[in-house]
């Protein structure tokens, strides 16, 4: 389809995070973490549960252990990663096309009409059933999510996954991400990146808050300044 708008965009392909940017999962992830913790009567703060965002299960479980001062088997740690990820997967059976965060569904339709390329880039193993839950997998050209990947965020193999089967340069693209973990990825990769959320982000390009009244008119000028 061709595009209706004019906007002079120096960039072919978007990459999307899931849990925070398209998906109101965030809350969900450390809801689960929170009852884990609570099993060795941890309280995980809001301010570590930041530094879990954008990190592979297993390492945020190794994360958690240690603040909580806890030595755990490797063992262990994998049944208590289990253990979340069942009281994760719970709270998601409601998820539905609503649970998609405020205008990123408009956006994702605004750059699929221009003819940008687009991908999700996820450390989540479930990526994919949360897409399908939300109704919206097939707007991605390719899902590269934590079953795809060997190195967690910050490392950039997520993003560069995503671009090299979406047969663009990394240069190209623009990664949207909501933790601090993803948006150090994007620099790894050689990416633009759009922080997403309240949350302090360092070295993004720019943050916006959400994708609410968000278009690519805007983007262009986050991104060619
Ligand atoms: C990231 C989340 O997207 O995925 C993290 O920000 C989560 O909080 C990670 O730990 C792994 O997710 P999952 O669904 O494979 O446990
Ligand atoms: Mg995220």
């Amino acid at each position: 389809m061709s595009s209706a708008i004019n906007i002079n965009l120096d960039i072919k392909g978007l990459i999307f995070d899931l849990d925070g940017v398209i998906a109101d999962t965030a809350h969900l992830h450390y809801k689960a973490w929170c009852q884990i913790a609570c099993q060795w009567k941890f309280d995980l703060s809001v301010d570590q549960n930041e530094k879990l965002k954008g990190v592979s299960r297993k390492n945020a479980m190794q994360k958690i252990a240690k603040w909580a001062g806890k030595s755990f088997s490797e063992k262990e740690l994998e049944d208590f990663a289990e253990q979340k990820n069942t009281l994760y997967l719970d709270y998601c059976e409601s998820l539905s096309h609503k649970d998609a965060l405020p205008g990123v569904v408009s956006f994702i339709d605004e750059c699929r009409r221009t003819g940008l390329k687009l991908a999700v880039g996820s450390a989540s193993k479930n990526a994919k059933i949360i897409l399908q839950k939300l109704q919206i997998i097939d707007l991605f050209q390719i899902v590269v999510d934590g079953n795809m990947v060997e190195k967690s965020k910050p490392h950039p193999e997520v993003f560069l996954k995503a671009a090299q089967f979406l047969k663009i340069n990394p240069s190209d693209c623009v990664v949207f991400e909501d933790s601090q973990a993803g948006i150090q990825a994007a620099l790894n990769a050689g990416m633009k990146n759009i922080g997403i959320g309240s949350s302090d982000l360092l070295n993004c390009n720019a943050q916006i808050q959400s994708f609410e009244k968000y278009n690519l008119k805007k983007l262009s000028t986050q991104i060619n300044n």
